[in-house]
């Protein structure tokens, strides 16, 4: 093995966002390959597996115990997560999961825990953070462009799914808040640091399904600016961020799942006037994928620290905001 080979993914269920968005990237990625899908039923996995040529496996199971699986992307339905990333972790593969890594903080912890313990990389699979234009934000931010930040203000909004979708299932860990709200809070804490406290929330709650479908919510920082997020599935489509600070604003839209052709605009707007400052496009999913890979032929020594203490301290916080949808006296 030597350090250039692609790293061998296996995929555990043909998930939509695998089929649109991740099995593409990583087939065509150069440090990537597809080596394997599984599904629960053998045909799904067949469909799914033929336009890449890579293995259908029948039954997850299967696929972990797949010598020639380095790692495992898991996208499966957020309740599901936690047991599953744990398997992996077991059966010795490097882990992507899709957000939420789990439903509870004390669960994320062990989950990094044990990938620590046994030299295994494991990440949250949030994409925007590979997006070059937070980066460029956070550039602005420490050159001081706002002066004193004030307040931060999140949206990720899209429309209702189809009846039967995983998101209104509370048995599958549905509703807007680990769908959505996953991406305004790890926004604001990407943005303004792992200080944030929350507030207060609302979260609607949709009683044909029994899961939460809009929230908003309010943190602060340590220095009392004002975070205010807002998250739903049952909604026309936003996202978005602002930061407001003493000299000004700065407006990023398509803040969270941009295009790879879409050209970032930022706009700044102070008293001298607004600039609108143009970025280059980028690929936030293969941008994921590449980094992943890196990471995993790094090796474990090299762990990102930052980032799991990011996605720890997200977890915190939606598990905190979900007990604002809970039953009065739960
Ligand atoms: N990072 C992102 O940008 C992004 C975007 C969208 C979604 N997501 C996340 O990706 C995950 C999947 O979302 P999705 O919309 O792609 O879901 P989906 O299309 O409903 O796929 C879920 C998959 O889970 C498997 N599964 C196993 N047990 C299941 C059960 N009891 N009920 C239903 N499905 C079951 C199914 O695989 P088989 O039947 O094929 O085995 C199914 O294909 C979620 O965690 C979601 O938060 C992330």
């Amino acid at each position: 093995m030597t350090e250039a080979e692609p790293v061998r993914f296996g995929v555990l269920g043909c998930a939509e966002i695998a089929r649109r968005r991740m099995l593409p990237a990583i087939a065509a990625h150069p440090d990537a390959e597809l080596a394997a899908v599984a599904a629960r039923e053998a045909h799904r996995a067949e469909e799914t597996a033929r336009p890449y040529g890579c293995r259908a496996v029948g039954g997850y199971e299967a696929l972990l115990a797949d010598p020639d699986v380095e790692a495992v992307y898991v996208p499966l339905p957020n309740a599901l997560h936690a047991d599953w990333v744990a398997a992996a972790l077991d059966a010795g593969k490097h882990v992507l999961a899709e957000k939420p890594l789990t439903l509870e903080a004390e669960r994320t912890a062990a989950l990094f825990a044990t990938a620590r313990e046994r030299g295994l990389v494991l990440r949250e699979n949030v994409m925007f953070l590979r997006h070059r234009q937070h980066a460029r934000v956070r550039e602005l931010l420490a050159d001081g462009a706002l002066g004193e930040l004030r307040a931060f203000r999140a949206e990720f909004t899209v429309p209702a799914r189809p009846e039967g979708d995983i998101r209104h299932s509370p048995a599958l860990g549905g509703g807007a808040l680990w769908d959505t709200g996953v991406y305004p809070v790890r926004a604001a804490l990407h943005l303004l640091g792992p200080g944030l406290s929350v507030v207060g929330a609302v979260l609607r709650q949709d009683p044909r399904h029994g899961v939460d479908t809009a929230g908003s919510a309010l943190l602060r920082t340590p220095d009392g600016a004002g975070v205010q997020l807002a998250f739903g599935i049952d909604h026309g489509y936003r996202s978005a961020y602002e930061l407001t600070g003493e000299l000004g604003r700065l407006v990023l839209d398509h803040a969270f799942t941009p295009p790879a052709g879409h050209v970032p605009r930022l706009r700044l707007e102070r008293p001298g006037g607004v600039e609108e400052l143009p970025l280059e496009p980028d690929d936030q999913v293969a941008g994921t994928v590449g980094a992943f890979a890196a990471a995993v032929r790094r090796g474990a020594g090299h762990r990102d620290r930052i980032e799991e203490e990011e996605s720890l301290r997200q977890a915190e916080l939606l598990g905190e905001l979900a007990r604002y949808g809970a039953p009065a006296g739960a």
